[in-house]
């Protein structure tokens, strides 16, 4: 393991300098912090080296595909991260090519890039609306859907069972504009089994893989808004219900897709997060990333705000005992969701909104975040 990762390190350090700058620029730091060189952030100062000393996780969604084809990206994904998450790589549309054929490739590859490198993995996600091939909708219905979801569940987890740290098994199962009065989304799902597909769902993953953490995961729950006040209860109600019923449950993933320019995360959320550590349920703060797409500013202005967000939050969620792990929706802006089509800046400008810059360098995020994992008490 140590070879694989000192050849990753010198792969990325040889290809990181022939392309970029040594040392980032003074711009792309907030007041108080000092750009520090390459070194520094991927040994001993690195957000993986500063969250393990506190027995802490931390890391972030990953693309297996570009480990091979860009060094440096691996190279920061090694050096940053103790935890992965497949950002897309272990989701049905990418699972399933065709209803009866599974294609492995690209979560195999994400598993042995962890076992290379001594990182855990997050399994994401065995149960969603989203991202469902296209074959889905002529072919599984009423009467094949539990079949379908059954199998899908026991081949998935099943193949990777004893390796996986948590599985989001059900993922954004809730919608408090639904009408519903249970809040359920209205899901091909919930539609075909109606709401004992949740469960079924969990009892089926604890089967496939007893010892992975079964994590419900979802987002728009994390600020003070109305809104999202309204559906922690919706989804605290989710998890009682599971509790009562004896559904295996062990965690709720908090995305944490959080906005500079909306509203924020605050006492709702912690009142939250310590009413689920009364029920004996971890946290983890699964996608967290802040979108700046209205943000006005220069670039220097805008990265201090993001940065305090990032800094607050994490501090915020990192005292609570329970908040086990954190990590972030990519490691670099390189390739982060938030510069797609529709959550672009509006001024053109890329969004910053990662620990790494698209050429690799440490941005405000990237002390910030460092800064609340140094907050973190040692777990006793
Ligand atoms: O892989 C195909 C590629 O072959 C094709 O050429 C290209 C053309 O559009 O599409 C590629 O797939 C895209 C995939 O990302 C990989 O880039 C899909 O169209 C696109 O829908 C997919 O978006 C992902 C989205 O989930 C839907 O699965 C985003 O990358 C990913 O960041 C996002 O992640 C979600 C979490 O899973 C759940 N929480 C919210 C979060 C953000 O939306």
């Amino acid at each position: 393991m140590e070879n694989r990762r000192e050849f990753l390190k010198i792969a990325c350090v040889a290809a990181t300098a022939a392309v970029l700058p040594k040392v980032a620029s003074a711009s792309h730091f907030a007041q108080g912090s000092v750009p520090p060189d390459q070194d520094d952030i991927s040994t001993g100062g690195s957000l993986r080296a500063h969250a393990t000393a506190r027995n802490f996780l931390v890391g972030c969604a990953a693309i297996p595909q570009k480990f091979s084809t860009e060094p440096p990206y691996a190279g920061a994904v090694a050096d940053q991260a103790n935890i992965l998450v497949a950002e897309n790589a272990m989701k049905w549309a990418a699972l399933r090519p065709a209803p009866d054929r599974f294609d492995f490739h690209a979560a195999d590859e994400l598993l042995a890039f962890t076992q290379a490198h001594g990182q855990k993995l997050r399994g994401h996600n065995l149960c969603w609306h989203e991202s469902i091939p296209a074959w889905f909708a002529g072919t599984v219905n009423k009467d094949n859907a539990r079949q379908f979801l059954t199998q899908h569940i026991q081949t998935v987890a099943g193949r990777y069972a004893g390796k996986i740290h948590s599985w989001d098994v059900v993922n954004e199962a809730v919608d408090t504009k639904s009408g519903r009065p249970d809040g359920l989304r209205k899901t091909p799902w919930l539609e075909f089994l109606g709401p004992s597909y949740l469960d079924l769902a969990y009892h089926t993953a604890r089967q496939a893989d007893p010892t992975a953490l079964l994590t419900y995961n979802d987002y728009g729950i994390e600020t003070d808004s109305a809104d999202d006040a309204a559906k922690r209860e919706q989804v605290l109600r989710l998890i009682q219900g599971f509790k009562k019923r004896g559904v295996p449950i062990d965690a709720i993933g908090v995305q944490s897709h959080l906005s500079a320019t909306g509203p924020l995360p605050g006492r709702g959320l912690r009142d939250f997060v310590r009413e689920l550590r009364r029920m004996n349920l971890q946290v983890f703060v699964t996608e967290l990333d802040v979108n700046e797409q209205k943000l006005e500013g220069s670039e220097q202005e805008c990265d201090a705000i993001v940065a305090k967000i990032y800094k607050n939050y994490a501090s915020m969620m990192l005292a609570e005992p329970n908040v086990t792990a954190l990590l972030t929706w990519g490691i670099t802006d390189r390739y982060t969701w938030l510069n797609g089509p529709k959550l672009a800046r509006l001024d053109g400008r890329p969004q910053r909104c990662l620990p790494l810059d698209a050429n690799y360098r440490p941005t405000p995020v990237f002390f910030a975040l460092r800064d609340a994992i140094d907050t973190r008490r040692k777990a006793t």
